[in-house]
């Protein structure tokens, strides 16, 4: 074994010049492990990833039994097996009608850079309507339509024919037109310190997309999967995507990302021309089995009816004189404060009691917390009372 810092500054690539650098051992349900035995309770669920808690003993199970049958076999769409077929199947199961036919990937921002050639190809049409705090990924498409300018500036040209426009703003809505491709937005905003929009904007946004021809495309890879209390956060505002993104909590821990529309629309992408979006791994069958058995679990586990209650019981422990606002839904807060050296001292204050909260992208006034589904009510109170003493002393 070695944990060497000094290794993983000089061989891993870094993405901040003050990586949050603990050592991971192990990891099981809320808690992850030092190599020294030191507990961290996980609050940000691995950035949205661990809705069903690390290694879920079902997780695990049914990713040894695809190992024990067979791992990669062949490059994407080719080869019948049996594993993404269930996954497929399931997925079709549970989401509106329309939203029957997935194309797996391996990662959130490549489902939003799959919907996005799906878009133009589907429409014949370039423009592409994102909105302003959006983040929806780092390649060069997903980045193209993510809403940082301080991020974007030094990566351009980046896509052109891009428009932004404000997130949950009616009057914006008429800069959607014939010339639109598709308008992408996250259901609810993750990185900009959880936005939740309102349901009379969601559908408004979705009878424009109808009325114009232009596809609708919801990003759910942070907030879907059960994080919000729905399965998919769009349940709660009344509308359907003509396109749905998810990754993230999707794989249960393991890299997979999906983009889900009609078969009509993704047929297009199999002519004109042939192989219109290829990938190598994406449908990997150890990672589809991940996936498959965390849609079980919270099947199973009946977390979904879980979500509100344990949501609420945060907000109620989590309330100090400091935090100026709280924004929730579901399993996910932002808690805003009055500076950005405060957020820093309590996430710093946090790590060293053995909490993980964490910042966000493109918020830097508020910590996030979103946990694992799982964590239970004993684990809520000892996590709240830990942050209210870190939150005095910050
Ligand atoms: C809403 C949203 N979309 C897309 C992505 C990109 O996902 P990935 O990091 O798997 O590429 C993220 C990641 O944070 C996200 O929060």
């Amino acid at each position: 074994m070695n944990f060497s810092k000094q290794i993983f500054l000089d061989h891993i690539a870094q993405t901040t010049p003050f990586p949050y650098s603990i050592t991971v051992d192990r990891a099981e349900g809320i808690y992850l492990y030092s190599p020294e035995g030191k507990r961290y309770t996980d609050l940000i669920a691995g950035i949205g990833v661990s809705n069903v808690g690390h290694r879920h003993p079902k997780v695990i199970e049914a990713i040894k039994e695809q190992l024990d049958k067979h791992l990669h076999v062949m490059v994407y769409g080719e080869f019948i097996q049996s594993t993404p077929n269930l996954l497929a199947k399931k997925l079709a199961d549970l989401l509106p009608s329309t939203l029957n036919c997935t194309y797996f990937v391996n990662s959130g921002t490549e489902a939003n850079e799959g919907a996005l050639k799906l878009a133009k190809r589907f429409t014949g049409r370039t423009e592409l309507i994102s909105c302003r705090k959006s983040y929806h990924g780092s390649t060069h498409g997903a980045m193209s339509v993510s809403g940082n300018e301080i991020k974007k500036r030094a990566f351009r040209p980046l896509l052109p024919d891009v428009r932004f426009i404000d997130f949950n703003n009616l009057e914006h809505l008429d800069q959607i037109t014939q010339r639109t491709a598709c308008v992408i937005m996250e259901t609810v905003q993750g990185d900009a310190g959880v936005r939740i929009p309102s349901k009379e904007y969601m559908k408004a946004v979705r009878k424009k997309c109808t009325d114009t021809g232009a596809l609708f495309i919801l990003d759910e890879i942070q907030c879907g999967m059960g994080r919000t209390g729905s399965l998919f956060a769009f349940e709660q505002f009344d509308v359907t995507p003509d396109i749905l993104t998810i990754g993230k909590a999707f794989g249960g821990g393991l890299p997979i990302g999906a983009f889900i529309a009609d078969k009509r629309v993704m047929e297009c992408l199999t002519i004109n021309p042939m192989l219109g979006h290829i990938t190598t791994f994406g449908g990997n069958p150890v990672c589809c089995a991940s996936a498959l058995a965390t849609l079980d679990v919270i099947a199973d586990e009946n977390l979904l009816n879980q979500v509100d209650e344990k949501g609420r019981l945060f907000e109620s422990l989590l309330v100090h004189s400091k935090i100026k606002e709280v924004r929730r839904i579901g399993l996910m807060f932002a808690f805003d404060f009055d500076s950005e050296e405060r957020v820093n001292r309590i996430v710093t204050l946090a790590r060293e009691a053995g909490i993980i909260c964490y910042w966000f992208l493109s918020n830097p006034h508020s910590f996030r917390i979103a946990p694992p589904l799982t964590i239970t009510e004993e684990q809520i109170r000892e996590s709240c009372a830990v942050i209210l003493k870190v939150i005095d002393n910050s």
